[in-house]
């Protein structure tokens, strides 16, 4: 059963950008192949990805288009299609504004059972926790802070703690979503 993975690197202070939408502090560091949360093994278990637009015109912004996988991108916005890709391949990319349970079950056929990354920004990953549809976060903590920035993920949710590591400069944790907050559910 595919599960859908918010796999996302963010600093201490849980800002997965800055406010002017800057990585800069991120790329210092690099994830070490074969440690906890590396980027590698991870992408091999993914068979399809979803972003928001911001996180897709940064990623236009920054180079070729460098996802092989069938790609989602939530927009309500006319965006161009990447110039170039890593391959030379068509990037496999579709702009949607569907609601979230009809972009998953989009997702799942393409995936073929490999597992649905949502790549970003927070708000998206919280919708699909809004929908019940978030299983697990594999977060890496840069140790940087920022006082400010995009959100990690803007919502009041129990998680378990599954796994922890170090994998060089990075705190690397898988989480479980249990669902909404313990106490905001008692309040329910
Ligand atoms: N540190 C990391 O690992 C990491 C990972 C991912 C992203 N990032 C960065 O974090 C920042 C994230 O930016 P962000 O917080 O603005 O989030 P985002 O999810 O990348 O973009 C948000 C935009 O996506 C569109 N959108 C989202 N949900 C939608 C829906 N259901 N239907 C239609 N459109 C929808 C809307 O754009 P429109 O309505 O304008 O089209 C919305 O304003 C970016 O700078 C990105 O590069 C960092």
């Amino acid at each position: 059963m595919s599960k859908v993975i918010y796999y996302v690197a963010a600093t201490i202070d849980g800002y997965i950008a800055d406010p002017s939408d800057s990585l800069d502090w991120l790329m210092r560091h690099e994830l070490e192949p074969g440690g906890t949360n590396d980027y590698e093994s991870f992408l091999g278990t993914v068979g399809a990805i979803v972003m928001g637009a911001t996180t897709y015109e940064w990623v236009l912004t920054h180079g070729p288009w460098g996802y092989e996988l069938p790609a989602w991108v939530m927009t309500h916005r006319e965006l161009p299609l990447p110039q170039e890709t890593a391959t030379g391949a068509a990037a496999d990319i579709r702009f949607s504004q569907a609601e979230i349970r009809q972009v998953h079950q989009e997702m799942l056929v393409a995936a073929k059972g490999k597992d649905l990354w949502v790549v970003g920004g927070g708000d998206l990953a919280g919708q699909f926790a809004d929908a019940g549809l978030l299983d697990e976060i594999l977060l890496s903590t840069a140790p940087v802070t920022l006082g400010a920035g995009r959100p990690v993920l803007p919502r009041r949710l129990d998680l378990e703690l599954l796994e922890t590591a170090r994998n060089g400069a990075f705190a690397a944790a898988r989480y479980r979503v249990l669902g909404q907050l313990q106490e905001d559910r008692s309040a329910g």
